[in-house]
């Protein structure tokens, strides 16, 4: 993920807002919470929760894109995905999702809310393009910063040391950051979680894991939460 950021290299698929209330527990949260949505990509948490009334920007190299070279994307890696999917059925579960259709179906219906929101989206500067470590965002300009499927689970291309400077980052602009899930692309625990937390606690952020209703990679039903001071 280092490097140039290519559209080929990204395969856009994205989660919806039932899906995100779930992963990070916001079922309590307010419409005054300013929402930041790291790594957003065609997820339609936005689309939906601004719709609802709350407050989300959402940040990922991808929003440099047009909505039509986006959904183009995602027409060629759709079948790639459920193939991938397919030879790995034994580590997922299906409870959420019923079944490998409906998953797909789920994905597919997030994704065309996203594009359907995201020309007027981006005018409105709800979509920023931006790439972690850096954050185009003024020091505590959000109450909650969210991570989904990106940290942790990108076990491989990030190392400790970047998983720590990207939420350092995310700290700057929240005093709250929530990571979902802490499973990596094999569906096992990240080796990153251990060594970060005791990394951020060396710099003040106190941090725990929660377990979450939610759970599509098998052991994947737990969260992160750190914060910029104390609880
Ligand atoms: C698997 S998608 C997750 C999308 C969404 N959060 C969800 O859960 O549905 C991972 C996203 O990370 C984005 N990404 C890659 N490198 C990034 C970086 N350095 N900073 C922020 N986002 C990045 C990709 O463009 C991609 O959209």
């Amino acid at each position: 993920m280092a490097g140039e950021f290519k559209l080929k290299d990204v395969l856009p698929w994205g989660r919806n807002r039932a899906e995100y209330v779930a992963f990070f527990d916001l079922n309590d949260i307010d419409t005054d919470t300013r929402i930041l949505d790291c790594a957003g990509g065609p997820a339609s948490f936005n689309a939906e929760m601004t719709a609802a009334g709350y407050a989300v920007t959402s940040t990922d190299p991808l929003y440099r894109f047009s909505a039509t070279e986006i959904a183009g994307r995602v027409d060629e890696t759709r079948i790639e995905m459920i193939a991938g999917l397919r030879a790995a059925l034994h580590r997922f579960d299906f409870t959420w999702h019923e079944s490998i259709e409906r998953h797909e179906a789920i994905r597919m219906a997030a994704v065309g809310d996203f594009l359907a929101d995201f020309e007027a989206g981006k005018r409105a500067g709800r979509y920023r393009s931006a790439a972690l470590p850096e954050l185009p965002f003024s020091d505590a300009a959000f109450d909650l910063a969210l991570s989904s499927h990106f940290l942790f689970l990108y076990s491989d291309h990030f190392d400790t040391g970047q998983h720590v400077a990207n939420i350092a980052e995310m700290l700057r602009a929240a005093a709250e950051v929530r990571i979902f899930p802490l499973l990596d692309l094999d569906g096992e625990p990240s080796r990153h979680v251990e060594p970060v937390r005791a990394l951020l606690a060396e710099r003040g952020f106190d941090s725990e894991i929660q377990q979450v209703d939610y759970e599509f990679q098998k052991g994947g039903n737990r969260m992160l939460r750190v914060y910029r001071s104390g609880r």
